[in-house]
């Protein structure tokens, strides 16, 4: 077991500076600069994917538009939460080491990292004082990211949208928390603030959401996206490799739109989509959508701020409600 002896111990405020224990998870070509800003001003930590922009140029001009806000938030005297960057840690990232580099010169404070577990790159992360979260979808994979120095563990369970885990989100944390006390951050289906709080009660330290986060006002997602979300909810929501070769949640209706068979697609081997043309759907993200089980939440497109204020009120009611129950 990897115990806090080993881990140094992370201050998972960030400095009193999350009001809830929130990251706004990072999002392919969803997230945006103005989106982590509204995160961190409204005390979730907010975060987006290095690969996301589609140059480094732009993933540098990103870095300075959100190092400016946050400069401009702190000299107006507030306490943004910190943000983080989320890096494909895997030699088929050709961005990979750029990227990394970029992050190094500018020390961001948290980097997500997904796919494979490098030490070296824990090592480089952690030689500008940072820190790393790293994906893992099963124990195999959290003790290959714990041996290689994460310094903790996002736990993407079912239910996730984008790339998903498959694993009940109760077993998967017990799972992990049995072999390590380093923090762990719960991904999936997280939509509501007593949600926040049972991750905490059943392990986890952290709640990651993305989903309920993809119709903000400040997120790049489309109209039609917008209204696909609004108008799905969990029973529309279809797990299958079959699109790019790894689990991921997709909305229903716009995987019949693009004239995919549902049956067929239940049977069909990872990353061999047809469409009704017999052609291989060439682009997974050129109007079919994913999203995770949380959907059924999204009611309509709010500011970043309103959403988080509501968590913030539904976990703090969430709480009041579960010291009642107990004192029973
Ligand atoms: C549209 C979309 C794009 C995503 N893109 C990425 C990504 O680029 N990198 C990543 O690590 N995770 C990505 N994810 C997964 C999220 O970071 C997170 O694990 C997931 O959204 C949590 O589950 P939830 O959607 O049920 O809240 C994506 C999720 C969605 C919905």
């Amino acid at each position: 077991m990897t115990t806090s002896a080993d881990a140094p111990t992370l201050d998972l405020t960030f400095g009193g500076t999350l009001r809830i224990p929130v990251i706004a998870a990072p999002m392919f070509l969803v997230s945006s600069p103005k989106m982590t800003l509204e995160s961190c001003r409204s005390g979730v930590m907010g975060s987006f994917p290095a690969h996301s922009t589609r140059s480094r140029d732009i993933f540098v001009e990103w870095l300075d538009e959100i190092d400016e806000g946050m400069a401009a938030m702190k000299s107006a005297g507030k306490k943004p939460a910190p943000y983080a960057v989320n890096l494909v840690v895997h030699p088929t990232n050709a961005r990979y080491e750029g990227d990394l580099e970029v992050c190094k010169a500018r020390e961001v404070a948290v980097i997500l990292t997904s796919k494979g577990a490098p030490e070296e790159a824990f090592q480089e992360i952690h030689g500008w004082g940072g820190i790393a979260f790293h994906d893992v979808a099963s124990p195999r994979h959290a003790e290959k990211a714990l041996e290689a120095g994460a310094d903790g563990l996002i736990a993407v369970c079912g239910g996730a949208g984008g790339h998903t885990g498959t694993v009940n989100p109760f077993a998967l944390v017990s799972e992990i928390r049995a072999m390590t006390d380093v923090p762990i951050i719960v991904a999936g289906g997280i939509n509501h603030g007593r949600s926040v709080l049972a991750a905490q009660a059943m392990g986890g330290d952290l709640a990651y959401v993305g989903t309920h986060f993809i119709a903000a006002e400040e997120s790049r997602a489309n109209d039609d996206y917008r209204e696909n979300l609004i108008a799905c909810s969990s029973k529309d929501v279809f797990l299958s490799a079959a699109l790019d070769g790894a689990p991921a949640n997709w909305l229903i209706p716009s995987l019949e739109r693009a004239g995919i068979d549902i049956d067929e697609l239940a049977v069909t081997r990872p990353g061999k989509i047809v469409g009704s043309t017999g052609d291989k759907v060439k682009n997974r993200y050129s109007g079919i959508w994913t999203a995770g089980h949380g959907v059924g939440a999204i009611a309509e497109s709010r500011p970043m701020a309103k959403i988080i204020q509501q968590l913030v009120d539904e976990y703090d009611a969430a709480k009041a409600e579960l010291d009642r129950k107990l004192a029973i």
